[in-house]
């Protein structure tokens, strides 16, 4: 299979007058189309500077990142704004709704914003809004529901456009284990539908073991790729 994203030699520092913060230091790896990839490390690792990265919304200092195999730092703003929208879906942990419309109505927003050209896929949203189990909950704002609910609605937005990545970076940094659990169930279930390339970073290992294989970061460095324990290991351990 193809790779659908290649980091070859990646490094950011972050320079505010002298100061210098090596963020990532030669960061490589591929994934391949349609896998789920945890991305795991302490606090300050560098995972938040590569999920921006990924997303095309900060450039590296050094190093190539392609996806579908462009070189990213070769597209104009306005190239790199387009691949953006239509092939990449994001997640962050504080969910970012907009607090004054409906459930329903923040997802309707994505898809406009995306321009993709096409309507709104009003049968796609009822069957994520299933798979999510927010059907009910749809005509509601954001203060109305749980995190957990919110989250939810919040991965309905960034599947909407049927992006061919997810990066989601913290997806459940703000929930408590049990919704947690549900959450990346549904993310899981959701994007395998959809046949999503997913990378999700989080700092929590158990977490981490719902992806396919692990990607460990340390002081912006990958330590070590390996293969998950599987999502059954975390099913047993509880
Ligand atoms: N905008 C910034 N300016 C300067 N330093 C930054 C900036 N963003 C992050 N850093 C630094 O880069 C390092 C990696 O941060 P980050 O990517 O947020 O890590 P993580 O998401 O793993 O916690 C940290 O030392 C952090 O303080
Ligand atoms: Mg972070």
């Amino acid at each position: 299979m193809n790779p659908i994203i290649q980091a070859d030699h990646i490094g950011k520092t972050y320079r505010s007058g002298k100061l210098e913060v090596p963020a990532l230091r030669d960061v490589s790896f591929e994934i391949e189309t349609g896998a789920f990839v945890s991305i795991v490390g302490p606090s300050g690792s560098g995972k938040s500077t590569l999920f921006y990265i990924l997303g095309g919304l900060t450039s590296p200092t050094s190093g190539t990142l392609r996806i579908q195999g462009q070189d990213f730092s070769r597209l104009s703003d306005a190239e790199r704004t387009k691949l953006r929208r239509l092939h990449i879906g994001f997640i962050f942990q504080r969910f970012n709704l907009l607090p004054t419309i409906s459930a329903y109505d923040n997802i309707e927003l994505a898809h406009t914003i995306a321009e993709t050209g096409k309507p709104l896929d009003r049968s796609l949203l009822d069957h994520l809004a299933g798979l999510l189990g927010i059907s009910g909950r749809l005509h509601h704002r954001p203060n109305e529901l749980s995190g957990g609910e919110q989250q939810r609605v919040a991965i309905a937005r960034a599947l909407i456009t049927k992006p061919a990545i997810v990066l989601a970076d913290e997806p459940t940094g703000n929930l408590d284990t049990q919704n947690s659990d549900a959450v990346l169930e549904m993310l899981y279930k959701s994007s395998r539908e959809l046949n999503q390339t997913v990378l999700m970073i989080t700092h929590n290992p158990e977490a981490a073991q719902i992806a396919d294989r692990i990607i460990f970061m340390r002081d912006g460095r990958v330590t070590k790729i390996e293969a998950s324990a599987g999502r059954m290991a975390v099913a047993h351990s509880g």
